[in-house]
């Protein structure tokens, strides 16, 4: 019995861990809303977690603070599977990104992989940089100034030998890119709305742009997706975001 605990928006990762259970036997506990719940009369997350973990036999969890999973594992007895937890990070998202990749392209190692839009908020890259560093890629983050890869993760994947550059535009790396990984500019983390506005366009993958792209390649993106991919693109065989989405089913289970 899965207990799915989500205090913050989902679709995609709520669903597939149902579908991920119920497609192995098990069965799940959805609190999806915690305004329906316990949470809503001021318990805390500690208790949150210690009660549910006495009816299922693992938790997952998304929170929308940095930590918040550590904090839940600190307290649990039984296992705490981080859903995201903030900007911080989003594990199972990296283990289904990296699946993808092999299953696309055959190997990890060796290949150029490119991160694109916002890179500060977006926990996906965060998780996914941490993970690659395990092999031997090369990693370009692109973004604008604003939205740049956190200075202390490419402290600790320079310290591990990962081959790592920035640039403002998407031109300088597109033909030498094997992943091209595009994010979604996290507009619920922004304080100001001008700042999201000023950046919010930065970067759109279209079909004239992927021209100058390889054939053997492929362009990822964790969803949901606003403005960044244009709809035509999706024919693309190189678009390999809804394959990416269905094997975070099987990389759940
Ligand atoms: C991502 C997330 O929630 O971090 N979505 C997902 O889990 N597939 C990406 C996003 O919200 O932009």
């Amino acid at each position: 019995i899965l207990a799915n605990l989500f205090y913050d928006v989902a679709t995609r990762t709520s669903s597939s861990f149902t579908a991920a259970m119920e497609r192995l036997g098990g069965s799940v506990i959805p609190i999806n809303e915690v305004r329906y719940s316990s949470v809503s009369k001021g318990e805390s997350l500690p208790d949150t977690v210690r009660t549910l973990e006495c009816y299922a036999d693992v938790v997952v969890l998304r929170h929308p603070e940095v930590g918040s999973a550590a904090l839940a594992a600190k307290y649990a007895k039984k296992p705490v599977i981080n859903a995201g937890d903030g900007i911080g990070e989003h594990p199972t998202q990296a283990l289904l990104d990296s699946f993808t990749i092999k299953e696309e392209l055959g190997h990890i190692d060796g290949l150029t992989i490119t991160m694109l839009g916002d890179l500060k908020y977006g926990r996906t890259v965060h998780s996914l940089s941490r993970l690659l560093s395990l092999y031997k890629a090369k990693l370009n983050y692109v973004s604008p100034e604003i939205l740049r890869m956190p200075p202390e993760i490419i402290d600790e994947l320079s310290v591990k030998g990962v081959e790592q550059a920035e640039f403002n535009t998407i031109a300088p790396v597109l033909s030498e890119t094997d992943v091209l990984y595009v994010t979604r500019v996290q507009k619920e983390r922004f304080a100001d709305l001008a700042d999201y506005e000023s950046v919010a366009k930065a970067y759109v993958i279209d079909p004239e742009i992927m021209r100058s792209a390889k054939d053997r390649m492929i362009v990822m993106h964790p969803l949901p997706r606003v403005t960044e991919i244009s709809l035509e693109f999706d024919e693309d065989p190189r678009a390999a975001y809804f394959r990416q989405m269905e094997y975070g089913l099987y990389v759940r289970m």
